[in-house]
């Protein structure tokens, strides 16, 4: 056992920080024998050091991330400030002064990753970021390490606690969205700005961050196709109940059939309630990884909250505190494949199509005629009529997303279609 600490620096004491910080005082002697030495907490960046923290020596705190990076005695630095800068440079900073780096910064990551990952291999240190998707849950890891040996074909789940808390609630209390959203902030789940959450960016990072693991290819943010859920509206949960389904924002991410490519995607989708995603309820993530060899795996929990976070967080300090010790360094980028991210249009899937139309003779076959007319076939279709007016639900066989869209265009055009109330997809049957 080795007596000189390792020294530990926190860049960002909020939610996620001040958690970090509990654990690590208060789980000391467990750490030190996990890791074969003690870890000290050598200072802490905020951006108001007046703020009263419970628990953490004032002595510790500054303002000047920089400087404490730059000390020369910091061994890991654990970044919990989010969003794209300060945290990049200070990420970078790290690395060049020889310091290890634990990240749950998924904004980051996915923007920049490609790079971080390059400078901590080329300064020799470790890059870890398991909280950076799914909050508590075990899932990067597992998926870069546990599953290396095998072929990841298809990831799909529920990894944004918000979205996931304000959906549930408008499901099952009907409470407003802005009500629910207020909840999931006050909880601290929410992004410093929630429109991260609620228009999906927090998703598609996670995502882009699991498809470049699952596919060992390059997926930026800029690659994910995104759709908030700021749209779903209580008409669209009768209707989903109507179906026997509830509505997810899931992320979405798969290999092509000759898996010569990939596709990336987050949107709100209509799911059966018998489908395991259908009962993950509150802040919780739930993500399905499909496997050649390993078949389907599940991996459930809390995806947001200070302390199931913080949780990820102390596990990957472990794990780079040991190979600290080992002078080793852990798995870093792999992205030798090299394979194209199609676009949106090329995905597969069904439709929920919701339509306002006058209530006349041949509406129903005109509709049904502009389906036909762009290739994408109608499974069942649900009218209902009041004062001229009617509400016509379609939802179609599997089709490619380009000819969905070619279909809704032509529809917006008839002159006996006054809208086109809501588009879902219709996943997980
Ligand atoms: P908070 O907003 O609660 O905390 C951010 C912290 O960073 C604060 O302590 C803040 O200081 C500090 N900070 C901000 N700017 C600077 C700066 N320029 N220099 C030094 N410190 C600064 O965020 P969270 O703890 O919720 O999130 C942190 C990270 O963890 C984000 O990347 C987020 O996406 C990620 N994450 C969050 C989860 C959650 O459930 N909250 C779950 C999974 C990941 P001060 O306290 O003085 O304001
Ligand atoms: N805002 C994020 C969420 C935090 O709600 O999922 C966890 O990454």
């Amino acid at each position: 056992m080795r007596t000189r600490p390792l020294k530990v620096v926190l860049l960002g004491c909020g939610v996620v920080g001040s958690e970090v910080a509990r654990i690590m005082t208060t789980h000391a002697d467990d750490l030190t024998q996990r890791i074969g030495a003690p870890v000290e907490l050598a200072g802490v960046a905020v951006r108001r050091p007046s703020k009263v923290r419970e628990g953490i020596d004032p002595s510790l705190i500054t303002t000047d991330a920089t400087a404490l990076l730059k000390r020369g005695d910091i061994d890991i630095a654990i970044e919990v400030i989010g969003g794209i800068e300060p945290a990049r440079t200070l990420i970078t900073t790290a690395f060049e002064h020889g310091i290890s780096v634990v990240s749950a910064n998924k904004a980051l990551l996915a923007q920049d990753g490609a790079a971080l990952h390059a400078a901590a291999e080329q300064h020799g240190r470790d890059l870890y970021y398991e909280a950076a998707v799914a909050g508590a849950i075990p899932l990067v890891r597992p998926m870069r390490e546990s599953l290396a040996g095998d072929k990841i074909n298809r990831v799909m789940g529920i990894v944004n606690g918000t979205t996931n808390f304000i959906l549930d609630k408008m499901d099952s209390t009907g409470a407003g969205y802005q009500e629910a959203l207020d909840e999931a902030t006050a909880l601290g789940y929410a992004e410093a700005d929630p429109t991260a959450d609620v228009e999906g960016y927090d998703a598609a990072a996670k995502a882009a961050i699991l498809a470049g693991i699952a596919f060992h290819t390059r997926v930026r943010l800029d690659d994910v196709y995104r759709e908030g859920m700021t749209e779903v509206s209580a008409a669209d949960f009768a209707s989903a109940k109507r179906m026997g389904c509830t509505i997810k924002l899931l992320a979405i991410l798969e290999r092509a059939a000759d898996g010569e490519s990939v596709t990336a995607r987050v949107h709100p989708a209509m799911i059966p309630l018998s489908h395991p995603l259908a009962s993950v309820r509150e802040a919780y993530n739930a993500v399905f990884v499909e496997a050649e060899a390993a078949g389907r795996l599940m991996f459930y929990g809390p995806g947001a909250g200070g302390a199931p976070t913080a949780s990820a967080v102390l596990g990957d300090l472990v794990a780079v505190a040991r190979n600290k010790l080992a002078e080793a360094t852990g798995p870093g980028e792999s992205a030798y494949t090299q394979l194209p991210v199609s676009p949106m249009g090329d995905v597969v899937t069904r439709y929920h199509i919701s339509l306002d139309v006058a209530d006349k003779p041949g509406v129903l076959a005109q509709v049904a005629t502009t389906f036909a007319e762009h290739g994408v076939s109608i499974d069942t279709v649900r009218q209902q009529g009041k004062d001229g007016e009617a509400s016509l639900v379609v939802v179609t066989h599997r089709a490619a997303d380009a000819a969905l869209s070619g279909t809704v265009e032509a529809l917006r055009k008839l002159d006996t279609v006054r809208g086109v109330a809501s588009i879902m997809r219709v996943e997980g049957e």
